[in-house]
């Protein structure tokens, strides 16, 4: 694959880093969507999860859900975190799986690892890791990971199919993944998939429910199930007409089945 909706991959991906790096280093600017500590809010993240991540991580958040909201992890768990962005997740989920336990955050933008790395190193966080990598070629080995969280990222990856085929990859048998994202109530018009900020602000590369459902089950997954719907852009400080699509922010769940 080289294009989707007539962007060329390589451009599309230039972009997306490009509004990420954005992100990562200037955080107050206005985007299309909410970032930071109010968006943590606003996702009903609890104090006590947020409470001692680094500022830096936190003010550069730009997820769409929650995806401890789904289920806590558990210690001794090692954690792949698609789209670490500045860490707060990963972060999060390193203090969860304890000492005995691994986090690995994949980001394909240098500002956003680096950023993430400051964090984890400021708070002495030694049993994570920010590696630079690709969604759809993890460089992790088979079989090797018991969850995998992801937060505001899937809709961003041209390659859905093969990101979903690596995720089912990595995980064990019987592995979970524990995602938000973003879904739409109504197709996107062709013109509106050919807009670059739509993409890359979260809404033009969104699929359908039945398009994430049939997807999730065609990779091998199953207990497919969204657990979670809100409206994540109302209000947002350039609030795009997110609206018009029913964007939504989602979490779901599903199971590598066990051997
Ligand atoms: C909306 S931000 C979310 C960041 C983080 N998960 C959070 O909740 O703050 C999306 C992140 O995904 C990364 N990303 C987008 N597409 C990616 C891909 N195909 N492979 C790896 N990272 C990707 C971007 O660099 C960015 O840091």
């Amino acid at each position: 694959m080289t294009t989707v909706n007539g962007f060329e991959i390589g451009e599309l991906r230039e972009a997306i880093k490009h509004e990420y790096r954005l992100v990562a280093d200037k955080p107050e600017t206005g985007f299309h969507f909410h970032t930071g500590r109010p968006l943590a809010r606003l996702l009903e993240y609890p104090d006590e999860l947020v409470d001692g991540i680094p500022e830096s991580s936190v003010s550069s958040f730009a997820g769409t859900g929650n995806p401890f909201r789904i289920g806590v992890l558990s210690e001794g768990e090692y954690v792949l975190d698609i789209g670490s962005g500045a860490g707060i997740d990963s972060l999060i989920a390193s203090r969860m799986v304890g000492a005995t336990g691994r986090v690995t955050g994949i980001d394909m933008t240098d500002a956003m690892l680096a950023k993430a790395r400051v964090a984890a190193a400021e708070i002495g966080a030694t049993n994570v890791k920010f590696v630079e990598g690709q969604a759809e070629a993890l460089p992790l080995p088979d079989e090797s990971i018991d969850v995998v969280i992801s937060n505001g990222v899937f809709n961003l990856i041209p390659g859905k199919r093969e990101t979903l085929a690596e995720i089912f990859r990595v995980l064990k048998p019987g592995g979970r993944v524990q995602i938000a994202d973003i879904v739409l109530e109504r197709p996107v018009s062709e013109s509106a998939k050919e807009n670059v900020e739509l993409w890359t602000g979260c809404i033009a590369g969104a699929l359908l429910e039945h398009e994430l459902e049939q997807a999730v089950a065609e990779a091998g997954f199953t207990g497919f199930e969204i657990t979670w719907r809100e409206d994540v852009f109302g209000g947002a400080p350039q609030e795009s007409n997110a609206a018009s699509f029913g964007t939504k922010g989602i979490t779901f769940k599903a199971v590598k089945p066990a051997n």
